[in-house]
């Protein structure tokens, strides 16, 4: 009996830990492995336009920055105002989306939720593949299903780029999905990219600090390098006095 809270305190630890799994385990789809990378700067610069070109139109990152985001890219302020804000904004305001939410909600049956904290909520590895996996469903409203979000509002906005992917059923078995050759503007590859990239993007802004935190980390560990090289001549010489 007295094992039992302990017990429901590892059970609880472990359920927080392992929140995305516990989210992923909702859908039957193998997810395919996605690993961030702040420290390139192309890619994160190509989510940022890719972003305000296919995503702002619906979802605003309504915690984030132009100004910072160009900073933290490394991309000059005038820049980003002349080439990346399409809504009018200035470049030290909030990331707003232009789309009014009730009418969004008529029209897609959801409001296009804030992606600030997106890739918190649901880990990148998830919006990675959703981004890849939209498919052809004449049954559904607006055509398009997805693997890892089954029955979405969402139109397939990526599209144009990618084409048009069908699910492929072998014995009832849905699982592979194709893409129609030369439906779309990109090879696979390049489609992949910019799932990458965008996903690359929102895994930055769900946490900005990430970024400045690494930069931060190398510093501190060769500071700890140093200290303990002093802190080791030092020892020496106050243990020079004791041993003779
Ligand atoms: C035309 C409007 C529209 C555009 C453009 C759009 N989305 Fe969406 N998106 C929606 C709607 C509506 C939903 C809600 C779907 C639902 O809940 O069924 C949604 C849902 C999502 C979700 C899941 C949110 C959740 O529930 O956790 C993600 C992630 C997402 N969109 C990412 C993107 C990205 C990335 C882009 C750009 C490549 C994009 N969207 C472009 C309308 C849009």
């Amino acid at each position: 009996m007295t094992r039992l809270p302990f017990t429901l305190i590892l059970i609880l630890i472990g359920v927080t830990l392992n929140g995305n799994a516990w989210a992923a385990s909702t859908v039957d789809w193998s997810m395919e492995e996605f690993k961030g990378d702040l420290q390139d700067m192309p890619s994160l610069q190509r989510g940022f336009q890719l972003y305000t070109n296919y995503c702002l139109g619906c979802h605003g990152l309504e915690h984030q920055r132009y100004g910072r985001t160009a900073d933290d890219f490394e991309i000059p302020r005038e820049l980003v105002e002349d080439n990346i804000i399409f809504t009018g904004q200035k470049v030290g305001e909030l990331i707003k989306t232009s789309m009014p939410a009730v009418p969004a909600k008529v029209w897609f049956g959801a409001t296009p939720p804030d992606l600030t904290l997106e890739a918190r909520l649901r880990g990148p590895e998830w919006i990675y593949n959703y981004l890849k996996t939209f498919y052809v469903d004449e049954e559904r409203p607006l055509g398009v299903n997805n693997k890892v979000y089954p029955n979405v509002g969402m139109p397939n906005v990526l599209l144009p780029l990618q084409g048009v992917q069908r699910a492929i059923c072998e014995d009832e078995n849905c699982d592979k999905l194709e893409v129609e050759e030369g439906s779309g503007k990109l090879s696979v590859a390049e489609f992949d990219q910019v799932a990458y990239d965008i996903t690359n993007f929102l895994y930055y802004v769900g946490e900005p600090a990430r970024l400045e935190r690494q930069k931060i980390g190398v510093y501190v560990l060769l500071f700890i390098l140093v200290l303990i090289c002093f802190t080791y001549l030092l020892k020496r010489e106050f243990f020079k006095d004791i041993e003779h």
